[in-house]
C-alpha cells in the first residue's frame, strides 16, 4: 500500500519505518528541513534503539517537507504529529489541525484513501478533524466519498519504539467505517499476525507476543490512549506513595512491588518507586485529561492525587538532601542522569532536570552527567547555570553530595570506591534506588534511598 505519514517525531517515523520494511511504500512528511534532510540521508533525527539500522536497510521510504508530493497517490495518510501541553493543561492542537488542513487543501481522492489520527488527541478531536477535511475536500472537489477516517493511537515507549512498533501488545482501531477498518487490518497484517521475518537490530518479546485488536468508535479509542497512560502514571504514583510510607514503617518496597506484581491482576509493571514520572506523555497526558473533565465540569481526584504525588515526590528528595547538607547555597551537588529515563537521549519534562534546576534555584553549585542526553541538555539548558560534564567522575570531584536522578544502568558499574575518593562529603541520594540491591558497591558512602 501507498502510505504517507506527517511528523517525522517518536511516532511517525518508527511508524515510518517499521511500515516501510514490512513491504509498504512510505512518505515520511515533516516540516522541519533539517530533519528531512537528516532522514534522506538515513540517519535517524531522535537517538532510538536500532532505527539508524532500519533507516539503512534497502525499502521503499522516501522523505519529503511538501505533502503535495505524495498525498494524491497515499491509501492511507497517518497524522503523526505532536500535541504538547499549552500552559494551562489542554492539548495544543496546532499541530495537528495544521497537518488536517494540509490534507484538506491537497487530497484530491481519486480512489479510496483512509486518514488516521496516531496523534495522542482530546476526545471529539478525531472527529472535529474529519468534519474539517470533508466539508473543504467537497468543497474543492465535489465529493468526499472516497474519503476514510479512523483513530489509530499509539503506545510506543521512548527508547523502546521500535519494538513497541513491530511487537504491539494491541492495535486500537476507532472507526465507524468498515472501509477505514479494512484498510488498516490489511495495512498492519503482518505485525498484527506477526508474519514479517524479524529484524535482527530490534529487541524481540520473548515469547513473541500475540498481538490483539480492539475495533471501536473514535472516542473510545481517543479515550483508551488516556486512560491507558494516566493508569500506568497513577500506578507509579501509587507505588510511590507506598514507598514514602514503607521509608517510616520499614520494609523493602522492592520486594514489596514484587510481591504486589506476583498477582496477575495488579502485574509487576511500573510499579518502581523513584523520583516520579516524566517525558513526553504522562505529564501532559495527565494534565489533558484533567482539562478534559475540567471542560465537561467533572472531577477527577485520583488522576489529580497522581500528579500531586509525582510532583512530591521531587520536594521529598530536596528535602532529604537539606536533612544532610543543611544548607544548599554554595554546596556542589552532581546530578546523574538527566534524561526523564534510561534508553533515551530525550531530557525535556524530565524530573532529574527540574532537581538540578530546584537546587541551581536554592543557590547550589549543580554538575550535571548524562551518558546519552548531554548534548541535548547543553542546548535546552544552556541557560540554568548546570556545569555539564562529560565523566561521572568529573561531576562528582569535590561534591557535598551526589544524586542518581536517572535509572541508567550505566551508573551501576561506575567505580564508586574511586567516587568516594572524588567527593568532598560521601552523601549519596539515589532517588532511583538503582543500587537499593548493591549496596556493597556504595558502602563508602552514607546511601539513601528514596
Ligand atoms: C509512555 C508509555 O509507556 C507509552 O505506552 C506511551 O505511548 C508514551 O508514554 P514513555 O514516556 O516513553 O512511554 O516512558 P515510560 O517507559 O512509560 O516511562 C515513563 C516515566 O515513568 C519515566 O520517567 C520512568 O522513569 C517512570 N517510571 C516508569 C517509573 O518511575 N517507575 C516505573 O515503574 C516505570
Amino acid at each position: 500500500m501507498n502510505v504517507v505519514c506527517i511528523g517525522t517525531g517518536y511516532v511517525g517515523i518508527n511508524t515510518a519505518a517499521a511500515l516501510a520494511y514490512i513491504g509498504h511504500s512510505v512518505c515520511g512528511v515533516d516540516i522541519d528541513e533539517h530533519k528531512i534532510n537528516l532522514l534522506k540521508s538515513h540517519k535517524a533525527p531522535i537517538s532510538e534503539a536500532g532505527l539508524d539500522e532500519l533507516l539503512s536497510q534497502k525499502m521503499n521510504l522516501t522523505f519529503t517537507t511538501c505533502l503535495e508530493d505524495c498525498v494524491n497517490t497515499a491509501d492511507v495518510i497517518f497524522i503523526a504529529v505532536g500535541t504538547p501541553s499549552l500552559p494551562n493543561g489542554h492539548a495544543n492542537l496546532s499541530y495537528v489541525m495544521s497537518a488536517a488542513e494540509d490534507i484538506a487543501n491537497s487530497l484530491m481522492p481519486i480512489h479510496d484513501v483512509t486518514i488516521v489520527v496516531k496523534s495522542t488527541v482530546p476526545v471529539g478531536v478525531n472527529s472535529m478533524i474529519e468534519r474539517q477535511i470533508r466539508d473543504k475536500v467537497t468543497m474543492r472537489c465535489g465529493s468526499d466519498a472516497l474519503l476514510h477516517f479512523s483513530s489509530n493511537p499509539e503506545f510506543l515507549r521512548e527508547g523502546m519504539a521500535l519494538s513497541d512498533t513491530f511487537y504491539p501488545d494491541r492495535f486500537v482501531f476507532g472507526t465507524e467505517d468498515d472501509k477505514a477498518y479494512q484498510m488498516l487490518t490489511t495495512l498492519f497484517a503482518p505485525i498484527i499476525d506477526q508474519t514479517f521475518e524479524p529484524p535482527a537490530f530490534v529487541e524481540m518479546p520473548d515469547p513473541r507476543p500475540k498481538t490483539q485488536c480492539i475495533h471501536t468508535d473514535a472516542i473510545s479509542a481517543e479515550m483508551i490512549k488516556y486512560a491507558s497512560n494516566v493508569f500506568l502514571a497513577l500506578k507509579i504514583s501509587y507505588a510511590n506513595e507506598i514507598a514514602g510510607l514503607v521509608e517510616k514503617l520499614g520494609g523493602n518496597m522492592d520486594d514489596i512491588s514484587r510481591g504486589m506484581g506476583m498477582d496477575k491482576r495488579i502485574a509487576p509493571y511500573f510499579l518502581k518507586s523513584g523520583l516520579g514520572w516524566g517525558g513526553s506523555c504522562f505529564p501532559k497526558d495527565s494534565l489533558a485529561l484533567l482539562s478534559m473533565a475540567k471542560d465537561y465540569d467533572y472531577q477527577m481526584p485520583i488522576v489529580q492525587a497522581a500528579v500531586d504525588v509525582n510532583e512530591r515526590q521531587k520536594t521529598r528528595l530536596i528535602q532529604k538532601v537539606i536533612d544532610k547538607l543543611h544548607i544548599l547555597p554554595g554546596r556542589r551537588i552532581a546530578i546523574l542522569g538527566l534524561s526523564f529515563k534510561p534508553r533515551t537521549d530525550d531530557v525535556r519534562n524530565s524530573p532529574s532536570v527540574d532537581i538540578a534546576k530546584e537546587l541551581v534555584r536554592r543557590q547550589a553549585i549543580v554538575t550535571v552527567h548524562d551518558p546519552q542526553g548531554l548534548d541535548n541538555a547543553r542546548v535546552i539548558y544552556k541557560n540554568e547555570g548546570f556545569i555539564f560534564c562529560t565523566d561521572p567522575i568529573e561531576a562528582a570531584q569535590n561534591a557535598d553530595a551526589i544524586i542518581i536522578t536517572t535509572d541508567w544502568a550505566e551508573y551501576k558499574n561506575i567505580d564508586w570506591k574511586d567516587m568516594a575518593k572524588a567527593v568532598k562529603t560521601p552523601f549519596l541520594f539515589d532517588a532511583r534506588n538503582l543500587l537499593r540491591n548493591e549496596l556493597d558497591k556504595v558502602k563508602d558512602f552514607v546511601y539513601i534511598g528514596m
